[in-house]
């Protein structure tokens, strides 16, 4: 039977009326007082039992991690940190949680502890607030397209495409792991794989949400996402989720000002419903800090970052210009940069990104119009013939939080491109055909949720604000 969440319980006005609840231990105390918690919300809620009426034998069993159903009377409490209290009239263990071997005990783990007791750690009271702030910006993606006139389209997670041209592909098939069918060339023959072909996890729902964007005008996709890219670095997975809008007759220009109200946006609805989440970070993260060297803390709270980004228009700002900014600067001059910065067309490395943004602008920054070498096929060439539509959001102590472009509506030139990248315009012919027939100028960007949660929540480690990491070497759970 569903039983109130303890959430409702401590907003309820106590009265001494009769309440059961179903929730876990998180401590036992002085033999009298259980803190409860069922995921509902940070606080949890004192239960407080008579020990004499209650018999050794059960009072042993309320152990952390346990679970219980506790019927009481719902009472002001006369004790300080909670408002209301339960006073237990009966309780029975649903699930016990022998002290002994529970990995969870009521003080810190290091997160790395806590990695590896990945099918238990939703239980702390980390990631937990991690968890809840992550569905309330989830739900924030969702609302804000929807609000838009956002289509959401599902596209495809098994593909015979690389969209990004990266060629950091995880293959999948159902080909015999003996006795693999050879072709001519001596390659493993994917025509006689389960699709008749090469296919692989999607690295991005972008080429399909082009042919959506063609049709319904606005789309935006959220779906899992896969590269099988060697980094093992605090901000990339290989399984992540990421949000791709596409917007038809939409020019560079609307894809800035769209990625700023869509960041926002999400931040706001997190900073609107989930504070005592937040509060709880917050002061997680400065205590942290606190261990760290003066020179290298945060100059601002959790909160106080946040509102800041509210408050604030990002800083826009054209490769070429950030190029002069990096070249004068004084890490480059003195050599501290461990990729100097030298000549126009080098690619950005994330300590450059960072100066921009952490050091010289002090705020979310637009880089826009990068060469065409160092960027995708699909983005649009500027008149200059060098340089293509190309934008990255940069935020701090994330580094690239978004990339997008204008895309190349151009079919001539695009075929230009795609040769020029090595890329077969016959394997593409159905993209191709969004610029045969009704073509028109359009734009989209794709956000990496997992960076957005880490950017709201204060969390250093990517893979602490997902449920079950990938990363290279890891999918256990
Ligand atoms: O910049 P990326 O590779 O762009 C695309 O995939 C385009 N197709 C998007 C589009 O225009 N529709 O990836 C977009 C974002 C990055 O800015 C980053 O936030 C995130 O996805 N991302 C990752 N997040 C976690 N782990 C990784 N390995 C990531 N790789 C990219
Ligand atoms: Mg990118």
């Amino acid at each position: 039977m569903p039983t109130p969440r303890i959430d409702q319980i401590l907003t309820t006005r106590p009265q001494g009326q009769a309440i059961q609840v179903q929730a876990w231990v998180r401590t036992f105390r002085s033999k009298r007082f259980i803190a409860l918690n069922d995921g509902s919300c940070l606080a949890n809620l004192q239960a407080v039992v008579d020990f004499e009426s209650m018999g050794e034998d059960l009072l042993k069993r309320i152990t952390t991690g346990a679970c219980l159903r506790v019927d009481g009377k719902l009472v002001e409490s006369k004790g300080s940190g909670q408002l209301v209290e339960l006073h237990v009239t009966d309780l029975s263990i649903l699930g016990d949680a022998s002290a002994d071997d529970y990995p969870l005990q009521p003080k810190k783990h290091s997160m790395e502890f806590l990695r590896e007791k990945a099918h238990l750690r939703m239980r702390t009271n980390t990631m937990a607030a991690v968890m809840r702030i992550r569905h309330a910006a989830s739900f924030a993606v969702h609302e804000f397209f929807n609000k838009e006139g956002f289509y959401h389209l599902h596209t495809p997670i098994i593909t015979s495409s690389d969209a990004e041209g990266a060629g950091e592909l995880f293959r999948v098939t159902t080909l015999p792991e003996k006795a693999i069918p050879i072709n001519e060339e001596g390659k493993a023959d994917y025509d006689q794989d389960f699709f008749g072909q090469k296919t692989n996890l999607t690295v991005s729902g972008q080429l399909e949400g082009e042919l959506g964007a063609m049709a319904l005008g606005k789309i935006y996709t959220f779906g899992p996402t896969f590269r099988a890219e060697n980094s093992n670095t605090t901000r990339h997975l290989s399984e992540f989720w990421m949000i791709e809008p596409e917007v038809a007759f939409a020019d560079l220009e609307d894809n800035m000002e769209l990625s700023e109200a869509f960041s926002k946006h999400i931040i706001a609805a997190v900073m609107d419903r989930c504070k005592a989440d937040l509060e709880f970070l917050d002061e997680r993260m400065q205590k942290e800090e606190q261990l760290k060297p003066q020179a290298q803390r945060a100059t601002m709270g959790l909160v106080e970052k946040l509102q800041f980004v509210l408050d604030n228009p990002f800083v826009r700002c054209s490769y070429t210009e950030a190029i002069e900014v990096l070249k004068r600067s004084k890490p480059n001059k003195k050599g501290k940069f461990k990729y100097p910065v030298e000549d126009w067309g080098m690619d950005l490395q994330s300590e450059h990104e960072r100066f921009l943004v952490e050091k010289h602008f002090k705020s979310p920054v637009i880089l826009f119009d990068y060469p065409a070498s160092i960027k995708a096929f699909y983005m649009r060439m500027n008149e200059d013939g060098k340089t293509v539509r190309a934008m990255d959001v940069l935020f701090p102590g994330i580094g690239e939080m978004i990339g997008g472009s204008q895309r190349e509506e151009r079919h001539d030139v695009l075929v230009e491109k795609m040769e020029a990248a090595g890329i077969d315009p016959a394997h593409l012919d159905w993209y191709l055909d969004t610029r045969k027939f009704g073509t028109c100028v359009h734009s989209g960007f794709g956000m990496g949720f997992e960076r957005m949660v880490q950017f709201v929540t204060g969390m250093g480690n990517i893979r602490d604000v997902i449920p079950f990491p990938r990363t290279p070497g890891n999918a256990a759970f």
